[in-house]
């Protein structure tokens, strides 16, 4: 049995996913469902019993400290998050609640759990639990263009608010091994997509945004870069991760694809003017529109994956190529999701512009 948090949101649902395909142990999962848990995400799994899901926040301990010693998990694994940059710009109050405040409570419970385990003499030991931070590459700030990509040994130099919350909870974690010697391990990733993801996010926002005829906005000049990895590659390295990281130790995550903003968005136009051309003969990248910039915007992201690639022998199995199409493919093959993720609260958001 595993703990997991966060894991109605899009990379959590895929953990569960691709979890569930390769084995049969259960996987408990604490989810607060904001605005962007989604149980919809999980429906195929609905009466499978490796999937017990369980309504709550992070940061109420005494709930966590019922489902620890209910279940008794062999993992926690934390994914829950607030995890939009531009949300984190208009009200980053949640972020430092849940990123901070939530995981500093979910550390407290896990290791009051931790310290009760026996040293040895049982399949669940002291020294075999794992605490497991999904984190993110933009703790280490911002790349010019000739820079090394972000290494392990980077400095920590986060630049918006969710990055900052990210920063803290990643030396939360860091603190509660190197003071308490709770067995952590965090994982640093680049931008996923993927199936699940939700249409506030850069790739899903533009698919959609393109089938309905919309803008397709660009923030300021739209040469900004990010390095994109599909979310199941992801979900196969945190499984690595769990299965044979050093305890302490951290882990970037990347796929060695960096691209421009411009260019993401033009390859999905020409990927969607093939499977799904406009009814007008026109090209989706006319919809291109570029609109001001997010303040303070990173201009460049980039992982070395270096250190789980040799320790850990994880490779990407996707290419941009490959996972795009799929991408692509599903928002198209899953209009009943995407109509029950774009109905509500999610209206007033997309009106929103800096400005
Ligand atoms: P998401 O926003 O899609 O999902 C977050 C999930 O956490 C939602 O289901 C939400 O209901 C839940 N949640 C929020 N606050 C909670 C709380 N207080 N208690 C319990 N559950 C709560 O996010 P995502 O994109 O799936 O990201 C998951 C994790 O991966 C985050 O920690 C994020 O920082 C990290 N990450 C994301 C990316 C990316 O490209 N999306 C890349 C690297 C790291
Ligand atoms: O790098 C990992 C991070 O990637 C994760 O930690 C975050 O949780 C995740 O949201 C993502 O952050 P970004 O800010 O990079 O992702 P987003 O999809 O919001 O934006 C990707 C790029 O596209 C970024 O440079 C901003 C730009 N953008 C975004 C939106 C929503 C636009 O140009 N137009 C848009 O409408």
């Amino acid at each position: 049995m595993i703990l997991v948090t966060g894991c109605a949101g899009f990379i959590g649902s895929n953990f569960i996913h691709t979890w569930l395909a390769s084995q049969d142990e259960p996987v408990v999962n604490l989810d607060k469902l904001t605005y962007a848990g989604n149980l919809e995400n999980l429906s195929s799994l609905s009466g499978d019993p490796r999937h017990i899901f369980v309504q709550g926040d992070i940061g109420d301990k005494d709930l966590v400290s019922g489902l620890l010693a209910k279940y008794k998990p062999r993992s926690v694994l934390n994914f829950a998050a607030e995890s939009h940059v531009d949300r984190s710009i208009l009200g980053p109050g949640e972020f430092i609640q849940t990123n901070v405040v939530g995981t500093f409570n979910l550390l407290e419970a896990v290791r009051a759990y931790w310290n009760e385990l026996p040293a040895e003499g049982d399949s669940l030991t002291k020294s075999n639990f794992r605490f497991l931070h999904v984190s993110t590459d933009e703790v280490y700030g911002t790349l010019a263009p000739n820079d090394p990509p972000f290494a392990e040994t980077n400095p920590y130099e986060p630049n918006s608010p969710y990055a900052a919350s990210k920063a803290s909870s990643d030396h939360l974690v860091r603190a509660w091994h190197h003071t308490y010697g709770l067995p952590v391990l965090t994982t640093n990733c680049s931008n996923n997509y993927g199936p699940y993801h939700f249409p506030e996010k850069l790739i899903p926002l533009v698919i959609l945004n393109a089938l309905d005829g919309k803008p397709l906005p660009i923030y300021g000049d739209g040469q900004q870069v990010r390095d994109w990895l599909f979310v199941q590659d992801h979900c196969r390295a945190i499984m690595r991760v769990l299965e044979a990281g050093r305890v302490g130790e951290t882990y970037n995550i990347g796929g060695w694809n960096e691209m421009a903003n411009i260019d993401v968005v033009k390859t999905i136009c020409s990927r969607l003017d093939v499977l799904r051309p406009r009814t007008d003969g026109r090209k989706y990248a006319e919809q291109i529109t570029f609109v001001k910039d997010r303040p303070g915007h990173d201009r460049r992201y980039a992982i070395d994956a270096r250190k789980i690639e040799k320790e850990l022998g994880w490779k990407p199995q996707e290419t941009f190529e490959s996972g795009i199409q799929k991408t692509v493919q599903w928002y198209l093959d899953n209009p009943e999701w995407v109509k029950g993720v774009t109905s509500g609260e999610y209206r007033k958001w997309l009106g929103r512009q800096y400005g």
